[in-house]
């Protein structure tokens, strides 16, 4: 599988394309980020919070493939604003790693407005080696923009909700603006955008199937994707997406369908901990 990467500005380089473990119960983690392993796959994100970073580490190291073949993103949960360095400490134990490759702030949560602190202490964690990139998830502009007035590192990543139905053109742009390269949660809007009439017909004459369509959509955008699947078989549909591209004319159908439907919560107002 010829997956492309992208230069982040930190000069560190992401696959563009992996797989997400959210949703997926710990018990049955393994087996799948192990077949996604085997399948090609080199880019699993997960988080503390969604409980299986031990089974993700087991698959890991029961894969045979090098560590630097596989870059693995974790996250520090809300209530672990102003203790990360424990909290990274904690998530690198259980992924049986001495770093991870991309460490995230989950969420903004503005109401706690502990979102600069937990940053500074991304930075040093870096510094100290332990995760090789960092970045924020769920961050809108203003979050941006002052991460990047009051410290020394302009985020690599801002992981944000995107899919057929929430576009996020100004946020793309403005993180495209900061050097920030946008990653896509939700890809397939978790199913919600798959029975769109657009998609179909596209997929229809591709014959192509309208998640892989949806897929090819985020690629050709710029955007890095990791869609979740348990199913071995929807793992290789998933990533069988390299080898066909959709027309200009496809691509402004697919961006009409914005409408701001989200499938997560609003950043604005999440301070869940
Ligand atoms: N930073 C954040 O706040 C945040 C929030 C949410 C998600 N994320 C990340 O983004 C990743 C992906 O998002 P997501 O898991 O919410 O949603 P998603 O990838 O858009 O959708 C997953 C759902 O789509 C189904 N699916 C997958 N491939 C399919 C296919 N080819 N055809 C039909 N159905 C398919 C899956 O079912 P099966 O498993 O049965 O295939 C699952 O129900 C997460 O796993 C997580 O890593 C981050």
């Amino acid at each position: 599988m010829n997956i492309p990467s992208i230069t982040l500005n930190d000069g560190n380089r992401i696959p563009q394309f992996g797989l997400g473990v959210f949703l997926m119960p710990a018990e049955e983690t393994k087996e799948h980020v192990a077949y996604a392993l085997a399948n090609g796959y080199r880019h699993i994100d997960t988080a503390a919070i969604y409980g299986n970073e031990r089974e993700v580490g087991a698959a890991i190291a029961e894969s045979g493939i090098a560590r630097d073949e596989i870059f693995v993103t974790t996250k520090l949960w809300n209530s672990r604003q102003t203790d990360a360095p424990a909290a990274l400490a904690e998530s690198l134990e259980k992924l049986g790693l001495d770093h991870v490759d991309l460490y995230l702030i989950h969420w903004p949560t503005p109401d706690f407005d502990n979102y600069l602190q937990a940053w500074h202490d991304l930075e040093q964690l870096r510094s100290d080696g332990l995760t090789r990139s960092i970045g924020v998830s769920n961050f809108h502009q203003q979050h941006l923009r002052r991460v990047i007035e009051n410290s020394e590192v302009v985020p690599a990543v801002n992981q944000i909700e995107v899919h057929p139905s929430l576009g996020q053109f100004d946020l793309v742009d403005a993180n495209t603006e900061l050097g920030i390269a946008t990653e896509a949660w939700s890809p397939l809007g978790r199913r919600a955008d798959l029975d769109d009439q657009v998609i179909a017909g596209i997929a229809h004459r591709l014959e192509r199937t309208p998640a892989q369509v949806i897929l090819r959509w985020h690629i050709q955008r710029g955007l890095i994707v990791f869609p979740k699947s348990s199913s071995p078989e929807r793992l290789r549909e998933n990533a069988d997406i390299f080898d066909f591209e959709l027309t200009a004319d496809d691509m402004r159908a697919i961006d009409a369908l914005d409408a701001g439907n989200r499938v997560g919560p609003d950043p604005e107002t999440f301070n869940r901990r």
